[in-house]
Protein backbone atom coordinates (compact mmCIF):
# COMPACT_ATOMS: atom_id res chain seq x y z
CA UNK A 1 0.00 0.00 0.00
CA UNK A 2 0.98 3.31 0.05
CA UNK A 3 0.54 5.68 2.52
CA UNK A 4 -1.26 9.03 1.49
CA UNK A 5 0.05 11.49 4.92
CA UNK A 6 -1.94 14.54 5.22
CA UNK A 7 -0.20 17.16 7.41
CA UNK A 8 -1.27 20.53 5.73
CA UNK A 9 -3.67 21.44 8.20
CA UNK A 10 -2.38 24.32 11.02
CA UNK A 11 -4.44 23.13 13.94
CA UNK A 12 -5.10 25.92 16.32
CA UNK A 13 -6.95 24.00 18.86
CA UNK A 14 -3.42 23.45 20.90
CA UNK A 15 -2.60 27.30 21.19
CA UNK A 16 -0.04 28.20 22.11
CA UNK A 17 1.60 25.08 21.47
CA UNK A 18 0.94 24.93 18.37
CA UNK A 19 0.96 27.59 15.36
CA UNK A 20 0.82 28.03 11.79
CA UNK A 21 4.51 27.67 11.14
CA UNK A 22 4.53 24.31 14.05
CA UNK A 23 1.07 22.85 13.86
CA UNK A 24 0.03 19.70 16.26
CA UNK A 25 1.06 17.45 13.75
CA UNK A 26 5.21 17.73 14.00
CA UNK A 27 5.05 18.88 18.29
CA UNK A 28 6.97 16.86 20.49
CA UNK A 29 4.38 15.01 22.93
CA UNK A 30 5.26 11.81 23.16
CA UNK A 31 8.39 10.02 24.01
CA UNK A 32 10.52 12.52 22.29
CA UNK A 33 8.98 12.29 19.18
CA UNK A 34 5.82 14.24 17.28
CA UNK A 35 2.56 12.25 16.09
CA UNK A 36 4.02 12.62 12.36
CA UNK A 37 7.04 11.45 13.44
CA UNK A 38 4.47 8.48 15.13
CA UNK A 39 2.76 8.01 12.17
CA UNK A 40 5.00 7.32 9.81
CA UNK A 41 6.86 4.72 11.79
CA UNK A 42 3.28 3.23 12.43
CA UNK A 43 2.65 2.56 8.78
CA UNK A 44 6.09 2.07 7.52
CA UNK A 45 4.99 -1.46 8.69
CA UNK A 46 2.00 -1.77 5.79
CA UNK A 47 2.97 0.54 3.66
CA UNK A 48 5.85 0.29 1.62
CA UNK A 49 5.37 4.12 -0.31
CA UNK A 50 4.89 7.15 1.53
CA UNK A 51 3.12 10.23 -0.06
CA UNK A 52 3.66 13.08 2.24
CA UNK A 53 1.37 16.39 1.24
CA UNK A 54 2.15 19.22 3.25
CA UNK A 55 1.88 22.91 3.10
CA UNK A 56 4.93 24.31 1.35
CA UNK A 57 6.40 26.46 4.31
CA UNK A 58 6.25 22.73 6.43
CA UNK A 59 8.36 21.13 3.58
CA UNK A 60 11.27 21.60 5.66
CA UNK A 61 9.62 20.80 9.16
CA UNK A 62 8.28 17.79 7.82
CA UNK A 63 11.79 16.43 5.74
CA UNK A 64 13.78 17.39 8.91
CA UNK A 65 12.04 14.92 11.52
CA UNK A 66 11.37 12.16 8.88
CA UNK A 67 15.46 12.29 8.75
CA UNK A 68 15.63 12.34 12.24
CA UNK A 69 13.68 9.58 12.68
CA UNK A 70 16.73 7.73 9.80
CA UNK A 71 19.61 9.12 11.93
CA UNK A 72 18.09 7.16 15.15
CA UNK A 73 17.73 4.04 13.19
CA UNK A 74 21.18 4.25 11.65
CA UNK A 75 22.79 4.52 15.52
CA UNK A 76 20.74 1.63 16.93
CA UNK A 77 20.45 -1.07 13.71
CA UNK A 78 21.27 -2.02 10.37
CA UNK A 79 18.17 -1.98 8.91
CA UNK A 80 18.75 0.30 5.83
CA UNK A 81 15.54 0.68 5.08
CA UNK A 82 15.15 4.46 5.43
CA UNK A 83 11.98 6.78 5.82
CA UNK A 84 13.49 9.16 3.05
CA UNK A 85 14.17 6.98 0.49
CA UNK A 86 10.47 5.34 0.34
CA UNK A 87 9.18 9.18 0.71
CA UNK A 88 7.50 11.47 -2.28
CA UNK A 89 6.67 14.80 -1.21
CA UNK A 90 3.69 16.58 -3.07
CA UNK A 91 3.58 20.57 -1.70
CA UNK A 92 0.56 22.27 -1.98
CA UNK A 93 0.95 26.69 -2.08
CA UNK A 94 -2.15 26.50 0.01
CA UNK A 95 -4.58 24.31 2.04
CA UNK A 96 -7.63 23.58 -0.11
CA UNK A 97 -9.20 20.76 2.81
CA UNK A 98 -8.24 17.04 2.26
CA UNK A 99 -10.38 16.22 -0.62
CA UNK A 100 -8.28 18.32 -2.88
CA UNK A 101 -5.36 17.43 -1.03
CA UNK A 102 -5.80 13.23 -1.54
CA UNK A 103 -6.95 13.85 -5.20
CA UNK A 104 -3.60 15.65 -6.57
CA UNK A 105 -1.94 12.42 -4.30
CA UNK A 106 -4.02 10.13 -6.15
CA UNK A 107 -3.83 11.44 -9.31
CA UNK A 108 0.41 11.01 -8.95
CA UNK A 109 -0.06 6.94 -8.62
CA UNK A 110 -1.92 4.20 -10.81
CA UNK A 111 -5.72 4.08 -10.51
CA UNK A 112 -5.02 0.14 -9.24
CA UNK A 113 -2.92 1.17 -6.17
CA UNK A 114 -4.54 0.92 -2.61
CA UNK A 115 -3.83 4.11 -0.64
CA UNK A 116 -3.88 4.44 3.31
CA UNK A 117 -5.09 7.78 3.67
CA UNK A 118 -3.88 9.22 7.42
CA UNK A 119 -3.82 11.94 9.35
CA UNK A 120 -0.83 12.72 11.24
CA UNK A 121 -2.13 14.27 14.01
CA UNK A 122 -3.35 11.72 15.85
CA UNK A 123 -2.42 8.81 18.61
CA UNK A 124 -2.94 4.88 17.77
CA UNK A 125 -1.78 3.22 20.97
CA UNK A 126 -2.37 -0.20 20.03
CA UNK A 127 -0.28 -0.62 16.89
CA UNK A 128 -1.15 -4.75 17.06
CA UNK A 129 -4.81 -4.30 16.72
CA UNK A 130 -4.04 -1.50 14.17
CA UNK A 131 -2.48 -3.93 11.96
CA UNK A 132 -4.83 -6.55 12.20
CA UNK A 133 -7.64 -3.69 11.03
CA UNK A 134 -5.20 -2.81 8.36
CA UNK A 135 -5.64 -6.30 7.07
CA UNK A 136 -9.09 -5.97 7.09
CA UNK A 137 -9.31 -2.61 5.24
CA UNK A 138 -6.57 -3.52 2.20
CA UNK A 139 -8.77 -6.33 1.49
CA UNK A 140 -12.43 -4.56 1.35
CA UNK A 141 -10.18 -1.70 -0.97
CA UNK A 142 -8.93 -4.69 -3.18
CA UNK A 143 -12.66 -5.47 -3.65
CA UNK A 144 -13.20 -1.50 -4.78
CA UNK A 145 -14.66 0.02 -1.76
CA UNK A 146 -13.83 3.19 -0.23
CA UNK A 147 -13.44 1.61 3.30
CA UNK A 148 -13.49 4.11 6.97
CA UNK A 149 -12.33 2.84 10.05
CA UNK A 150 -15.25 3.64 12.78
CA UNK A 151 -13.85 3.88 16.52
CA UNK A 152 -16.88 3.28 18.98
CA UNK A 153 -17.96 6.35 21.00
CA UNK A 154 -16.86 7.40 24.44
CA UNK A 155 -19.41 10.28 24.50
CA UNK A 156 -21.62 12.99 22.15
CA UNK A 157 -18.36 14.77 20.09
CA UNK A 158 -19.68 17.27 17.56
CA UNK A 159 -16.14 17.73 15.89
CA UNK A 160 -15.68 14.18 14.49
CA UNK A 161 -18.07 12.67 11.38
CA UNK A 162 -20.13 9.55 12.03
CA UNK A 163 -20.82 6.27 10.47
CA UNK A 164 -23.84 4.98 10.49
CA UNK A 165 -23.42 0.94 10.19
CA UNK A 166 -24.80 -1.90 9.75
CA UNK A 167 -22.38 -4.83 10.16
CA UNK A 168 -19.41 -3.67 7.44
CA UNK A 169 -21.94 -1.96 5.56
CA UNK A 170 -22.54 2.13 5.65
CA UNK A 171 -26.46 3.22 5.81
CA UNK A 172 -25.36 6.30 5.94
CA UNK A 173 -22.41 8.98 7.14
CA UNK A 174 -22.88 12.05 8.55
CA UNK A 175 -20.20 14.76 9.04
CA UNK A 176 -20.13 16.62 12.51
CA UNK A 177 -23.52 16.61 13.66
CA UNK A 178 -24.74 19.37 16.58
CA UNK A 179 -24.77 18.60 20.20
CA UNK A 180 -28.45 16.77 20.50
CA UNK A 181 -27.79 14.86 17.15
CA UNK A 182 -24.57 13.33 18.95
CA UNK A 183 -26.46 12.28 21.60
CA UNK A 184 -28.89 9.95 19.80
CA UNK A 185 -25.98 8.41 18.11
CA UNK A 186 -24.79 8.13 20.99
CA UNK A 187 -27.20 6.23 22.09
CA UNK A 188 -28.51 4.17 18.94
CA UNK A 189 -25.15 1.91 19.37
CA UNK A 190 -24.49 1.19 15.85
CA UNK A 191 -23.04 4.60 15.12
CA UNK A 192 -19.04 5.07 14.90
CA UNK A 193 -16.65 8.14 14.98
CA UNK A 194 -15.34 8.80 11.51
CA UNK A 195 -11.23 8.25 12.62
CA UNK A 196 -10.26 10.49 9.33
CA UNK A 197 -8.39 7.29 8.21
CA UNK A 198 -9.54 5.92 4.94
CA UNK A 199 -7.95 3.10 2.99
CA UNK A 200 -9.10 2.48 -1.06
CA UNK A 201 -8.09 1.88 -4.67
CA UNK A 202 -6.91 5.71 -6.03
CA UNK A 203 -8.67 5.25 -9.11
CA UNK A 204 -12.16 4.18 -7.42
CA UNK A 205 -11.96 7.30 -4.88
CA UNK A 206 -11.30 9.64 -7.84
CA UNK A 207 -14.20 8.00 -9.64
CA UNK A 208 -16.25 8.88 -6.82
CA UNK A 209 -15.29 12.11 -6.39
CA UNK A 210 -15.78 12.30 -10.33
CA UNK A 211 -19.40 11.93 -9.45
CA UNK A 212 -19.99 13.98 -6.48
CA UNK A 213 -17.52 16.90 -6.50
CA UNK A 214 -16.60 17.17 -10.61
CA UNK A 215 -15.35 20.71 -9.81
CA UNK A 216 -12.75 19.68 -7.30
CA UNK A 217 -12.11 16.58 -9.78
CA UNK A 218 -11.50 18.79 -13.05
CA UNK A 219 -9.50 21.26 -11.37
CA UNK A 220 -7.24 19.02 -9.50
CA UNK A 221 -6.61 17.38 -12.27
CA UNK A 222 -5.48 20.33 -14.46
CA UNK A 223 -3.53 21.20 -11.11
CA UNK A 224 -1.30 17.72 -11.01
CA UNK A 225 -0.73 17.89 -14.70
CA UNK A 226 0.82 21.12 -14.65
CA UNK A 227 2.83 20.33 -11.12
CA UNK A 228 6.55 20.43 -11.37
CA UNK A 229 8.12 17.16 -10.07
CA UNK A 230 11.80 17.12 -9.32
CA UNK A 231 13.47 13.87 -8.07
CA UNK A 232 10.88 13.51 -4.94
CA UNK A 233 9.12 16.51 -4.95
CA UNK A 234 5.86 17.75 -6.67
CA UNK A 235 5.39 20.95 -6.70
CA UNK A 236 1.55 22.47 -7.19
CA UNK A 237 1.78 25.92 -8.63
CA UNK A 238 -0.09 28.63 -7.09
CA UNK A 239 -2.72 29.78 -9.84
CA UNK A 240 -3.89 26.16 -10.31
CA UNK A 241 -4.21 25.50 -6.36
CA UNK A 242 -6.19 28.38 -6.25
CA UNK A 243 -8.71 27.31 -8.70
CA UNK A 244 -9.62 24.23 -6.73
CA UNK A 245 -13.19 24.33 -4.74
CA UNK A 246 -12.12 23.95 -0.32
CA UNK A 247 -13.71 20.77 0.59
CA UNK A 248 -13.23 17.91 3.02
CA UNK A 249 -13.61 14.30 1.76
CA UNK A 250 -15.78 13.67 4.33
CA UNK A 251 -18.36 16.39 2.67
CA UNK A 252 -17.18 15.65 -1.23
CA UNK A 253 -17.09 12.35 -1.40
CA UNK A 254 -18.00 9.89 1.86
CA UNK A 255 -21.11 11.67 2.50
CA UNK A 256 -22.63 10.79 -1.11
CA UNK A 257 -20.89 7.45 -2.02
CA UNK A 258 -22.75 4.65 -1.82
CA UNK A 259 -19.94 2.70 -1.75
CA UNK A 260 -18.23 2.94 1.50
CA UNK A 261 -17.78 0.23 3.63
CA UNK A 262 -16.29 0.41 7.50
CA UNK A 263 -14.27 -1.81 9.76
CA UNK A 264 -14.86 -1.12 13.19
CA UNK A 265 -11.31 0.09 14.78
CA UNK A 266 -10.40 -0.89 18.69
CA UNK A 267 -6.42 0.22 18.64
CA UNK A 268 -6.58 3.24 21.61
CA UNK A 269 -7.17 5.51 18.69
CA UNK A 270 -7.36 9.63 20.11
CA UNK A 271 -8.08 13.05 17.88
CA UNK A 272 -5.74 15.08 20.71
CA UNK A 273 -8.07 17.95 19.33
CA UNK A 274 -7.42 20.19 22.59
CA UNK A 275 -5.72 20.20 25.87
CA UNK A 276 -8.73 17.85 27.70
CA UNK A 277 -7.99 15.13 25.12
CA UNK A 278 -3.85 15.61 25.47
CA UNK A 279 -4.26 15.37 29.58
CA UNK A 280 -6.09 12.42 29.31
CA UNK A 281 -2.75 10.90 27.35
CA UNK A 282 0.03 12.53 29.03
CA UNK A 283 1.61 10.36 32.00
CA UNK A 284 0.97 11.94 35.16
CA UNK A 285 1.88 11.76 38.74
CA UNK A 286 0.16 10.09 42.03
CA UNK A 287 -2.25 13.50 42.71
CA UNK A 288 -2.87 13.54 38.77
CA UNK A 289 -0.46 16.59 37.51
CA UNK A 290 1.02 15.79 34.62
CA UNK A 291 5.11 15.23 34.86
CA UNK A 292 7.18 18.01 34.13
CA UNK A 293 10.66 18.50 35.56
CA UNK A 294 10.34 22.41 36.07
CA UNK A 295 6.65 22.32 37.57
CA UNK A 296 6.46 22.51 41.56
CA UNK A 297 3.34 21.24 42.76
CA UNK A 298 2.15 22.16 46.23
CA UNK A 299 -1.42 21.16 47.31
CA UNK A 300 -2.37 20.90 43.61
CA UNK A 301 -4.03 18.39 42.19
CA UNK A 302 -5.34 17.36 38.45
CA UNK A 303 -3.55 19.71 36.81
CA UNK A 304 -1.92 19.74 32.92
CA UNK A 305 1.38 21.98 32.86
CA UNK A 306 3.55 22.58 29.72
CA UNK A 307 6.27 24.93 30.35
CA UNK A 308 10.06 24.83 28.94
CA UNK A 309 11.90 27.97 29.77
CA UNK A 310 10.85 28.32 33.29
CA UNK A 311 9.45 26.83 36.09
CA UNK A 312 5.91 27.07 37.13
CA UNK A 313 4.46 26.62 40.62
CA UNK A 314 1.06 26.48 41.86
CA UNK A 315 -0.19 26.05 45.28
CA UNK A 316 -3.81 24.55 46.20
CA UNK A 317 -4.58 24.61 42.36
CA UNK A 318 -6.71 22.06 40.97
CA UNK A 319 -8.42 20.97 37.46
CA UNK A 320 -6.23 24.11 35.49
CA UNK A 321 -4.26 23.61 32.28
CA UNK A 322 -1.28 26.17 32.22
CA UNK A 323 0.39 26.31 29.30
CA UNK A 324 3.57 28.57 28.82
CA UNK A 325 5.97 28.87 25.60
CA UNK A 326 8.07 31.66 26.47
CA UNK A 327 6.02 34.15 24.49
CA UNK A 328 2.23 33.46 25.75
CA UNK A 329 0.46 31.77 28.46
CA UNK A 330 -2.49 29.89 28.24
CA UNK A 331 -4.53 29.12 31.67
CA UNK A 332 -7.49 27.14 31.23
CA UNK A 333 -10.36 25.51 33.87
CA UNK A 334 -10.20 21.92 32.92
CA UNK A 335 -13.34 21.10 30.48
CA UNK A 336 -13.38 24.41 28.98
CA UNK A 337 -10.31 23.82 26.38
CA UNK A 338 -12.35 23.65 23.41
CA UNK A 339 -12.84 27.45 24.04
CA UNK A 340 -9.47 27.95 22.87
CA UNK A 341 -10.51 28.57 19.14
CA UNK A 342 -12.12 31.84 20.29
CA UNK A 343 -8.68 32.94 21.77
CA UNK A 344 -6.87 32.36 18.40
CA UNK A 345 -9.72 34.11 16.97
CA UNK A 346 -9.23 37.28 18.72
CA UNK A 347 -5.39 37.20 17.65
CA UNK A 348 -6.17 36.82 14.25
CA UNK A 349 -8.27 40.10 14.47
CA UNK A 350 -4.94 41.86 15.56
CA UNK A 351 -3.05 40.32 13.05
N1 LIG B 1 -2.27 18.41 2.88
C1 LIG B 1 -3.31 18.90 3.51
N2 LIG B 1 -3.95 19.99 2.97
N3 LIG B 1 -3.71 18.35 4.67
C2 LIG B 1 -4.76 18.89 5.30
C3 LIG B 1 -5.47 20.01 4.80
C4 LIG B 1 -5.02 20.58 3.55
O1 LIG B 1 -5.56 21.57 3.03
N4 LIG B 1 -6.48 20.30 5.66
C5 LIG B 1 -6.41 19.39 6.65
N5 LIG B 1 -5.35 18.54 6.46
C6 LIG B 1 -4.94 17.42 7.30
C7 LIG B 1 -4.82 17.78 8.78
O2 LIG B 1 -3.46 18.13 9.10
C8 LIG B 1 -5.24 16.49 9.45
O3 LIG B 1 -4.13 15.60 9.56
C9 LIG B 1 -6.23 15.85 8.46
O4 LIG B 1 -5.95 16.44 7.20
C10 LIG B 1 -7.73 16.04 8.82
O5 LIG B 1 -8.05 17.42 8.80
P1 LIG B 1 -8.75 18.15 10.04
O6 LIG B 1 -8.89 19.59 9.70
O7 LIG B 1 -8.02 17.80 11.32
O8 LIG B 1 -10.21 17.47 10.01
P2 LIG B 1 -11.24 17.44 11.19
O9 LIG B 1 -10.59 17.05 12.47
O10 LIG B 1 -12.02 18.71 11.19
O11 LIG B 1 -12.25 16.26 10.75
C11 LIG B 1 -11.81 15.02 10.20
O12 LIG B 1 -11.23 14.19 11.19
C12 LIG B 1 -12.14 13.73 12.24
C13 LIG B 1 -11.35 12.82 13.16
O13 LIG B 1 -10.29 13.49 13.72
C14 LIG B 1 -13.05 14.35 9.57
O14 LIG B 1 -12.60 13.29 8.75
C15 LIG B 1 -14.06 13.86 10.62
O15 LIG B 1 -15.09 13.11 10.01
C16 LIG B 1 -13.32 12.97 11.61
O16 LIG B 1 -14.22 12.50 12.62
MG1 LIG C 1 -8.61 16.88 13.15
Amino acid sequence: MTNIVLCGGNGTRLWPLSRKLMPKQFIKLFDEKSLFQLTIERNDVCCSKKLIISNTEQYFLALDQIEELDNAKLKTSHNTNYYRESSTFLLEPIGKNTAPAIALACFSLNLEDVVLVSPSDHLIKDSISYEKVLLKAEKLAQEGFLVTFGIKPRYAETGFGYIEADGTDVKAFHEKPDESTAQKYLKAGNYYWNSGIFCFKAGVFLEELKKYSPEIYEMAKLAYESSKEEKDIIRINYNDMIKIPEDSIDYAVMENSKIVKVVIADFGWNDLGSFDALYEELPKDENGNTLNSDYISIDSKNNLVFCDTRKIATIDIENTIIVDTGDAILISKKGSSQKVKKVVEEIKKDT
